[in-house]
């Protein structure tokens, strides 16, 4: 059985975090670097919730495969031949190999390179060569090739974003998306178009300071004061069910080229979707996968609305204002993360209950979940 979370966390730490006061503590520092409080996040967070797993551009062709991880577990996004994406478990059901390891076209059929088993783009096991003995085509008494195709996952794609569900019980997926369907309803996101995708590679931090970090305004003034001009008095935060993040409405002409300084909205649906828009026309999205308590991969998916293709040289000049930015913001994620080493942290801090309350949201709810799937 795993351990319950208050031993992970320690009763102390858990009953200061939860205690109401004007001004709240952060997460206890366990919650980001105990190796049992990450497996918790994964059997109650990651597998339970509707999680971002991948990008649909990114298959725009029949047979288009990519691995992703979710919770650990390797999983498999595939276009199949009617041009759907589909997701399965990405394991072999013969000695359960991990069947794609890189992104590619399998072509009409998925082979497992070891023993050939070989599945239909619709997951069905198509052959099982010499599996039942010297004949190539024969099948050992009993064996059913239909309960032997590749285990699907549950599935969705919402514009270019694939969310998966391993186990299934996730509300339905129009509910999840729903309140940030309504917060972005007056943009036509049919319109929006990929332009570049940054990758970060490996992040020094755990996956809720990246999200935490892109939901509160604060630090924006001193963190990204030459990427950015966007004066904190403008921001407020949204903390309402199921949409956390922060926002701005400039209340002056915006002064710098190249720089972040337009009406922007900073949104994430829990756990792992975050869309930041920059009005009037572009959008971006982080894919955040962790893979430890304090290393997460990241990368950014920078998306148009404008209908002409951009100028020249504006594609490159976004990218390069977007990895300045994220540099900017992992940097400080990643001494959080060195923060929490300190017996100081264990009672987690500070939250202002103005610029941080989204923060505070985001935590109750990674607490909220790991409790609701806590043996009675
Ligand atoms: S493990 Fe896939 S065919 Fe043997
Ligand atoms: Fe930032």
């Amino acid at each position: 059985m795993s351990p319950s979370l208050q031993s992970i966390m320690g009763a102390g730490a858990l009953a200061a975090f939860e205690a109401p006061g004007p001004v709240p503590s952060g997460l206890p520092a366990a919650a980001y670097t105990s190796d049992a409080f990450f497996a918790l996040e994964n059997e109650r967070i990651f597998t339970a919730c509707w999680v971002l797993a991948g990008f649909a551009h990114e298959l725009p062709r029949s047979g288009d495969a990519v691995p992703a991880s979710v919770a650990g577990r390797p999983v498999l996004l595939l276009r199949d031949k009617d041009g759907e994406v589909r997701a399965f478990h990405n394991v072999c059901r013969h000695r359960c190999l991990k069947l794609v390891d890189r992104p590619g076209n399998v072509g009409r059929v998925l082979r497992c390179p070891y023993h050939s088993w070989t599945y239909g783009l619709d997951g069905a096991l198509r052959a099982a060569p010499w599996f039942g003995g010297r004949d190539p085509r024969l099948s050992p008494p009993g064996f059913d090739r239909r309960s032997h195709g590749l285990a699907p996952v549950r599935s969705a794609v919402w514009h270019d974003w694939i969310f998966v569900n391993l186990d299934g019980t996730a509300p339905p997926f129009e509910d999840f998306v729903a309140p940030l369907a309504r917060r972005v309803a007056g943009l036509d996101l049919m319109r929006m178009h990929h332009l570049v995708t940054l990758d970060f590679g490996e992040v020094a931090a755990n996956w809720k300071l990246l999200i935490e970090n892109f939901i509160e305004p604060y630090h924006v003034q001193f963190v990204h004061a030459t990427t950015a001009d966007q004066p904190l008095p403008d921001h407020y935060t949204v903390n309402e069910p199921g949409c956390l993040g922060c926002a701005i409405d400039v209340s002056r002409k915006a002064g710098k080229e190249d720089v972040l300084s337009g009406d922007s909205r900073f949104l994430t649906l829990f756990p792992n979707f975050v869309f930041g828009l920059y009005l009037p026309d572009q959008v971006g999205v982080h894919l955040d996968t962790p893979l430890s308590p304090g290393r997460t991969l990241q990368r950014r998916a920078i998306y148009s609305l404008a209908p002409e293709a951009p100028p020249t040289g504006r594609v490159e000049r976004l990218a390069e204002l977007w990895r300045a930015v994220h540099r900017e913001d992992h940097a400080m994620c990643e001494r959080l993360q060195q923060g929490r080493a300190s017996d100081v942290a264990i009672a987690g801090g500070a939250l202002s209950p103005v610029w941080e309350d989204a923060v505070r949201g985001f935590q109750e709810l990674v607490v909220s979940r790991l409790r609701q799937s806590e043996p009675k």
